[in-house]
């Protein structure tokens, strides 16, 4: 919402952007980058925990010990959830030499990252290029070196960097004419923080968070980002979440090892989402070769939720070694069909329902065919965990916004 207001002007100004815009040369990657070991994080999409989509503004020290604690307690680090993310507003005031301080939510920065690591866990933090960030708290402009350093003092991980006021701090200000102009400034900025974060010689995952602006897909890796926001931001209704997923057709070519789609942080257990719509947003995310950071509020997680967080099977999919994005490869109405290829020639199919208007009078026949596969299909439904045959024009009811989301090992 804040986002909203803050860039509305912004927004109505881009849409006369086309792809034409180009990434300076300057933002590209020096072509003798120095080998750092930055280069072997988010191998497969980053899976963990961040702070926004519950605790907003508010989250403290204590919500991050606790967030901590409850991954390693409810079985979710051992699933594969090690990054423990504080977005913003954990930032305080910068001392006379310019030195940033974190403010009382946050008592000692070092102390929390060191409590995070010794459970086993990793630690990401969140700033912007611009002068305050979008909870309008202290931004990383003209500091990108000295914090940067001071992250790496600390112990973070990750960085989650956002957009939020370069845009009329920066951008709009220094070309205010002039649409491909802002752009490569963007872009800059984020090539800026990289080479500030190399230079700190510690591994840290580089998020970048502009909204899929000026088509980020395409320019992302070169500035070094290992993810990047491809829309504006998720809330926990479906509408919203599908809106999201479907947006994201198309893109699976930009993602790969290293350098990931990030269609938003979950929300699964968030609002008032069904069972139904909780296992689509997360089938759907594991189709999309997500990163899978939840976002709920951990301590007071009900089973069915962690039984959903946590199911191996659909975070196999996600976190598959061939690290492929999957593709919508049809609809029909209110029904999508989704196919992901694994390693070792194996494929995921998800079926969508997205509406609620069909019924067993005329349901949803599947095609095989559409999907490139010939004749029947034994797989394995992993919300059932039960074995399942597909079959050439079968019927298939699916409930309200429910998933079917099935495991082919040796598809024909
Ligand atoms: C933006 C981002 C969100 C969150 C907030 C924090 O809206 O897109 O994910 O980080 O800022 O202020």
């Amino acid at each position: 919402m804040r986002i909203v207001a803050l860039l509305s002007s912004a927004v109505l100004a881009l849409t006369s952007l086309t792809a034409a815009s180009q990434t300076p040369a300057s933002t590209k990657a020096p072509a003798k980058a120095p080998q750092a070991p930055q280069q072997m994080v988010a191998q497969t999409p980053p899976m963990g925990w961040n702070s926004w989509n519950f605790f907003d503004e508010k989250v403290t020290d204590k919500d991050i010990r606790a967030a901590a604690d409850q991954l390693v307690a409810t079985g979710m680090k051992d699933a594969g959830y090690v990054y423990v993310n504080i977005d913003d507003t954990w930032e305080g005031q910068r001392d006379a030499d310019g030195v940033l301080h974190s403010n009382d939510k946050f008592p000692d920065m070092k102390a929390l990252a060191d409590y995070v690591h010794s459970k086993g866990l990793k630690i990401g933090i969140y700033s912007s290029p611009g002068p305050k960030t979008c909870a309008r708290f202290e931004g990383s402009l003209d500091h990108e070196a000295q914090d940067a350093q001071l992250y790496a003092q600390w112990g973070i991980d990750y960085l989650k960097y956002d957009l939020c006021s370069f845009i009329p701090g920066v951008m709009q200000k220094q070309a205010p004419n002039d649409k491909a102009a802002q752009m490569r400034l963007m872009a800059a900025a984020y090539a800026k923080m990289n080479k500030a974060l190399k230079a700190t010689g510690r591994p840290i995952v580089f998020s970048l968070c502009q909204y899929g602006w000026d088509a980020v897909w395409e320019w992302a890796p070169s500035v070094g980002g290992n993810l990047w926001r491809t829309t504006g931001d998720i809330t926990p209704d479906w509408d919203r979440i599908y809106t999201i997923a479907s947006q994201q057709a198309g893109l699976g070519n930009y993602a790969g090892s290293g350098h990931w789609n990030d269609p938003d942080m979950l929300e699964v257990g968030n609002g008032n989402l069904s069972l139904a719509e909780n296992r689509s947003h997360f089938s759907l995310w594991a189709m999309l070769a997500a990163p899978l950071l939840a976002g709920n509020d951990l301590p007071n997680m009900k089973p069915e939720i962690k039984d959903i967080l946590t199911n191996r099977d659909v975070i196999d999919i996600d976190q598959d070694k061939l690290g492929k994005q999957g593709t919508r490869v049809y609809s029909e109405g209110e029904v999508d069909v989704w196919k992901r290829r694994l390693a070792g020639g194996a494929v995921a199919i998800a079926i969508i329902n997205a509406g609620d208007n069909r019924y067993s009078t005329h349901p949803f026949h599947l095609s095989l065919a559409q999907l490139g596969l010939h004749g029947p299909q034994s797989g394995k439904d992993l919300w059932t965990g039960k074995r399942i045959t597909l079959k050439e024009g079968q019927p298939l009811e699916l409930a309200r916004h429910d998933v079917l989301l099935v495991r082919i090992d040796a598809p024909r």
